[in-house]
């Protein structure tokens, strides 16, 4: 019967430009993947590292695995992590990779207008929090992708959205307002599995620590 020192300390990755930024990352800390993360159809990749494995998942899902320890580990934007409700897991590192912020912004040549606002977001809980704590009423609309598009049909006066060059935002003709959030990839360790087993774990994250870029001035 396997001990619970022999199961593998499973990493959760968050699918996309975060495990491609990642794939350095985790190279230089000795445990890159032994099968190549772009294999779309793979789920669970093994580790150069013995006794370390892989899930890429999306990123809503990261926490999720974690916090219930299906995960030891995972690798998520603080977007992810402001946007998931529950605990049992500690935001570990932050890994200087995919910052970006997270904004309000609208039309480019129109003001905000007074009154109720309609917000188009994929991310609800972080806008209405951000506009509850300027007494501001709102109504979220809950989208998937493509923000940018509702302030141009109309289903919304403002988004709430991720910003990194701002060309997205430039080439539909809207603008940033206000700074939310600043965004990056972030580590986060589930608690019970850093109380099991502190020996991996510690290594694991002392050597991401030291293989993530130094965060720009
Ligand atoms: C994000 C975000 C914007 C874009 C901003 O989308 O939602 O659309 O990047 O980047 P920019 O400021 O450099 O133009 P992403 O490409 O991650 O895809 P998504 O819409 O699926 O989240």
């Amino acid at each position: 019967m396997a001990t619970l020192t022999m199961t593998p300390i499973t990493i959760a990755l968050n699918k996309g430009r975060i495990v491609d930024d990642c794939l350095p990352i985790l190279t230089a800390a000795g445990m890159a993947p032994l099968q190549p993360f772009s294999d779309g159809r793979r789920l669970i990749f093994d580790s150069v590292m013995p006794g370390v494995r892989f899930v890429v998942v999306r990123s809503a899902d990261v926490p999720v695995y974690v916090e219930r320890g299906s995960a030891d580990i995972g690798v998520t934007g603080k977007d992810t992590l402001l946007e998931h409700s529950g605990d049992g897991f500690y935001e570990w590192l932050d890994l200087n990779i995919c910052r970006a912020r997270l904004m309000t912004a609208g039309p480019r040549d129109r003001a905000v207008p007074e009154g109720r606002l309609r917000v188009a977001t994929k991310y609800p809980f972080s806008t209405r929090r951000f506009y509850a704590e300027r007494a501001r009423q709102v109504d979220v609309i809950h989208l998937h992708g493509a923000m940018e598009l509702a302030p141009l049909l109309g289903l919304a006066d403002v988004i709430v959205d991720i910003v990194e060059t701002g060309n997205t935002l430039k080439a539909n003709g809207l603008a940033p307002y206000e700074l939310i959030a600043e965004i990056s990839s972030r580590v986060i360790v589930n608690r019970a599995s850093m109380k099991l087993r502190p020996e991996p774990l510690q290594k694991i994250l002392a050597a991401l620590s030291a293989a993530a870029p130094p965060r720009a001035a």
